[in-house]
């Protein structure tokens, strides 16, 4: 039985794609306002890329005030700081220039200059109380697709968690796409941006399918699998599963410099509506503990929570095979789900993300702090397709740490 259609895609107004179109960011800015706060970090701040969109906003007219300070992963308190320096500084909108770090920056003070308040009264769904300042997104990495979502990830320093801020407010007015502005990754930088993107379209593919109603995206910033998002999340899986691994081994080939971020921007346009699941949620605490790049920790996490969800998405995983190139012709279906997640497991180890948790710095004493509090990720625990508890996370720790990757052929995964 075919049952009828349903899905929610939410996405940035315009998004433009291609080597070059980063030059056409002052007539973007022009027409959403003539005073242009741009947000970039150290590293951009006497580079020719942020040079060039300087130029380009004088000549459409735009004033432009830069703040070059933003600190990876955003610590709080540097987004105190970030504030306080900004809150005088009239503006019509927010560019951010840079990595998911910086993009989410320009989020945020958009929302701070926007509402007032402090970053904290923020946390959570559905918190932003109306529009912010238009944001233009301009991302310098190819993984995290914060250009297309309603999300801005802060470093809590006085919980020592990640938290998140999801509200549809918060997805950028425009997304600027150059793949231009990746070609100078480093590999590490490729792998674990890359690792990042793949972990966005697996999870938001294999989502836990709602019923659909009619309310649903008013209720839900992330509402599960839908047709709309299974469309662009298993394109942006081609892509990846066509150029990813070329990227990183040859940074300089813009062509599959370009497929990759493409599939990183369709992964943020599936995870801004139907989420992330149990990978994500594990990473948060696993994160805290081992300082490693989210990229690699949901990465290093993910072949194991497919394995937990094996039965519950066979099909799913059978295109998830077919996506990254596996020929499951002639399997059965079971077969093709086990391609699957092989498929995505051999991208992840030729990207050289660690294959067990051990090697990734976590110590044993804390398996069970992380089964633990990656239950407390409410909402990415109530996305996963097969229902987590307390035993079911500590099986998938306690095997990701120990890299036990075995498979049940019965199709009961774990
Ligand atoms: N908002 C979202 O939807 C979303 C989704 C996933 C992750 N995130 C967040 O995004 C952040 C990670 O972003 P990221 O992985 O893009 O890295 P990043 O922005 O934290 O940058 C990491 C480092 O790479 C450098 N860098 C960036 N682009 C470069 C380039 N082209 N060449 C050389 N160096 C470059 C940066 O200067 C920085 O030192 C985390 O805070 C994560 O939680 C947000």
């Amino acid at each position: 039985v075919i049952g009828a259609a349903a899905g929610v895609l939410r996405a940035p107004g315009t998004i433009l794609f291609g080597a070059g179109v980063r030059h056409d960011v002052g007539r973007a800015a022009a027409s959403l306002g003539g005073k242009a706060i741009v947000c970039t970090d150290p590293r951009l701040s006497s580079s020719p890329e942020l040079t060039g969109m300087l130029e380009s906003l004088k000549r459409a007219g735009v004033e432009a005030v830069v703040f070059d300070q933003t600190v990876a992963e955003l610590p709080s308190v540097s987004l105190v700081q970030a504030h306080r320096r900004l809150a005088t500084v009239p503006a019509d909108l927010v560019i951010g220039l840079g990595g998911g770090s910086c993009i989410d920056m320009a989020k945020v003070m958009s929302l701070l200059l926007a509402h007032g308040g402090t970053v904290d009264e923020y946390y959570g769904e559905f918190t932003v109380p109306g529009p912010i300042l238009p944001v233009i997104a301009m991302p310098t990495t190819a993984g995290t697709g914060s250009e297309a979502t309603p999300v801005a990830v802060v470093a809590d320093v006085s919980s020592g968690r990640k938290v998140g801020i999801s509200d549809p407010h918060l997805i950028p007015r425009v997304a600027i796409c150059d793949p231009e502005l990746t070609v100078g990754c480093p590999r590490a930088l490729t792998a674990s941006a890359g690792a990042d993107a793949l972990t966005h379209l697996v999870e938001s593919f294999t989502a836990v399918r709602r019923p659909h109603e009619t309310d649903i995206a008013s209720d839900r910033v992330f509402v599960g699998k839908g047709d709309l998002t299974d469309a662009v999340a298993l394109k942006g899986l081609r892509h990846l599963g066509r150029s990813l691994l070329a990227a990183y081994r040859y940074p300089d080939n813009l062509e599959r410099r370009a497929d990759v971020m493409l599939g990183a921007t369709y992964g943020g346009i599936a995870l801004g509506t139907a989420g992330t699941a149990a990978a994500h949620a594990l990473q948060y605490p696993l994160g805290s503990l081992t300082h490693t790049p989210h990229g690699v920790g949901v990465g290093a996490l993910l072949p194991y929570v497919m394995r937990f969800n094996l039965r519950e998405r066979l099909p799913e995983f059978g295109q998830v095979a077919q996506a990254l190139g596996a020929d499951v012709n002639g399997l059965t279906e079971l077969e093709a789900a086990v391609q699957g997640i092989e498929a995505v497991e051999a991208m992840l180890c030729d990207l050289d993300i660690p294959r067990d948790l051990r090697t990734l710095g976590l110590d044993a004493q804390h398996i069970g702090m992380v089964a633990e509090q990656g239950l407390r990720a409410r909402r990415l625990v109530g996305n996963n397709p097969r229902r987590l508890d307390l035993a079911a996370t500590t099986a998938i720790v306690t095997r990701a740490y120990a890299g036990e990757r075995t498979i049940e052929t019965n199709g009961e995964g774990l």
